[in-house]
């Protein structure tokens, strides 16, 4: 490592050590998510797993608790569920990404691993200039920088990044996030032989693209994956405004199922669709796992003027990632399920069913870090209502064919929803920890993930509603 980048790094470390009984002793620290040890952590980045080890990277300002010249923190495991945190594995020492090693992906080749991520710098005037670089590692956990291998291609502006990159037959390929001259966010794709050398074969959807019309000024975080059969495109879109019950955050993230044409570089698409329908999940980036699984992880928060307002700034650290998510393409939907291995948290197993529920609501405690499965078996016509610790409600509404999320609002504590459209619901599976919710319904056809800052004393979950249903729950750490 060289001199620069070391004091960098030993900076941040003091930083880590400063505020670690404090951010320790957090209320709302999560049980079972990744965070930042002290400081902000955004999207994730780098997901792969290198000879049998997960490795799960993220975007890390460990100085504040808010943007800025943001490190790759990193964390291992064997089984997705006991992390191991792992020296940084990059910081912003160099000319080509000193305002930050922005968001990028991991690939094996010849035994090695490679990070590609994005090397950002600010100019005084403001302006900016975007890299493509590699970093080299043999053991999975320290990496040598090899710099840019990309630079910024004409007919975009600077806001270009966030590689992905992926293996098809003998060639890799790469996408990036970008913008056109025009303020359009769009994708590109490139291609290489070796890592180090890369073609543009052009954008392959964006804004005004494919009939989808006007879509959001920036593209962010594209990741192309092949999902039972088809080419999927994740990708988080800025600029789109809310439309009925959709696209209600600042920003979204969602997909578009088509056929990529790798001759022509081509990507025949449908329509966009939301991944998730809460407050808090943003830059999402997906792997396929040894045993072949296509797994998922986002950041469990979202860029915008709210931020400010998360009771953990006070200390010193902001933000998680969701729990890991295997991916399924069905009937034109991604459906999203947590990873099997989480069932090994599982303790204190309850059962209760109820045969018919009128009017009386059941309480059930110990709601701080569990896991719920409700079976829904024969509903009455009044809304069924789940009420977490008496600070967030989850509504369904079958008359109306909805369900809707509540939570207080982190700045003025009025109720605010999220709904989504759902014909009918026959289950749900539902994640609660210390300060986060990731509601999974039939089977992870739609999602609602949401940070929400409870009493920590208060561990009450309430349910109210008609008919009758079995609900199954477990503490989990
Ligand atoms: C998405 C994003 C990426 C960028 C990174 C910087 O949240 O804005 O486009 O690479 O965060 O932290």
């Amino acid at each position: 490592m060289k001199e620069k980048e070391g004091l960098l790094v030993q900076k941040a470390y003091n930083e880590v050590e400063k505020f670690r009984e404090t951010v320790k002793n957090d209320p709302y620290r999560l049980a079972y998510h990744l965070m930042p040890p002290v400081g902000l952590l955004n999207d994730p980045n780098g997901l792969i797993q290198y000879k049998g080890v997960y490795h799960v990277f993220y975007q890390w300002n460990p100085f504040e608790t808010s943007h800025g010249a943001k490190f790759w923190g990193h964390y291992t495991s064997s089984d997705m569920v006991h992390w191991q945190e792992e020296p940084i594995a990059l910081a912003p020492s160099e000319w080509y990404e000193r305002n930050g090693c922005y968001s990028g992906s991991a690939v094996e080749s010849d035994g090695k691993l490679y990070l590609f991520y994005t090397g950002n710098v600010k100019r005084e005037d403001g302006t900016r200039e975007t890299y493509q670089c590699i970093a080299v590692s043999s053991d999975g956990v320290h990496f040598e920088k090899h710099g840019p291998v990309l630079k910024l291609p004409e007919n975009y502006t600077a806001h270009f990044r966030d590689p992905k990159v992926w293996k098809k037959d003998d060639r890799w390929y790469m996408v990036v996030g970008a913008q056109t001259l025009d303020e359009k966010g769009t994708v590109v794709l490139f291609t290489s032989k070796d890592l180090y050398h890369w073609e543009e074969l052009g954008n392959i959807a964006g804004s005004g693209m494919n009939g989808i019309g006007d879509f959001g000024y920036m593209w962010e975080c594209p990741d192309l994956i092949h999902l039972n059969g088809k080419d999927v495109l994740l990708v988080s879109p800025q600029g789109l405004k809310p439309s009925g019950y959709i696209y209600q955050n600042l920003f979204q993230s969602g997909y578009f199922i088509g056929e990529l044409d790798y001759d022509h570089s081509d990507f025949q698409h449908g329509s966009f669709t939301e991944l998730d329908r809460g407050f808090d999940f943003y830059a999402p980036q997906t792997f396929t796992d040894e045993s072949g699984r296509t797994i998922l992880y986002g950041w469990m928060g979202i860029t915008d003027e709210m931020e400010i307002y998360q009771p953990t700034i006070s200390n010193h650290w902001v933000h998680a990632l969701t729990i890991p998510r295997v991916l399924q393409l069905k009937e034109g939907k991604i459906y999203q399920a947590p990873v099997d291995e989480l069932k090994t948290l599982r303790k204190d197993k309850l059962e209760v069913k109820i045969d018919k529920m009128k009017g009386k609501p059941v309480h059930i405690e110990g709601g701080q870090s569990s896991e719920l499965l409700l079976e829904l078996l024969n509903m009455g016509k009044e809304p069924f209502q789940i009420s977490f610790r008496n600070e967030a409600n989850l509504i369904l509404d079958s008359d109306k064919g909805e369900i809707r999320l509540q939570r207080r609002n982190l700045k003025t504590s009025a109720l605010e929803t999220r709904t989504c459209k759902i014909s009918s619901v026959s289950n749900l599976h539902i994640f609660m920890d210390h300060s986060s919710l990731e509601i999974f319904i039939n089977e992870g056809e739609e999602v609602f993930t949401a940070r929400y800052f409870p009493n920590p004393k208060d561990d009450t979950i309430i349910i109210h509603g008609e008919g009758e249903f079995k609900i199954t729950k477990w503490n989990l750490g």
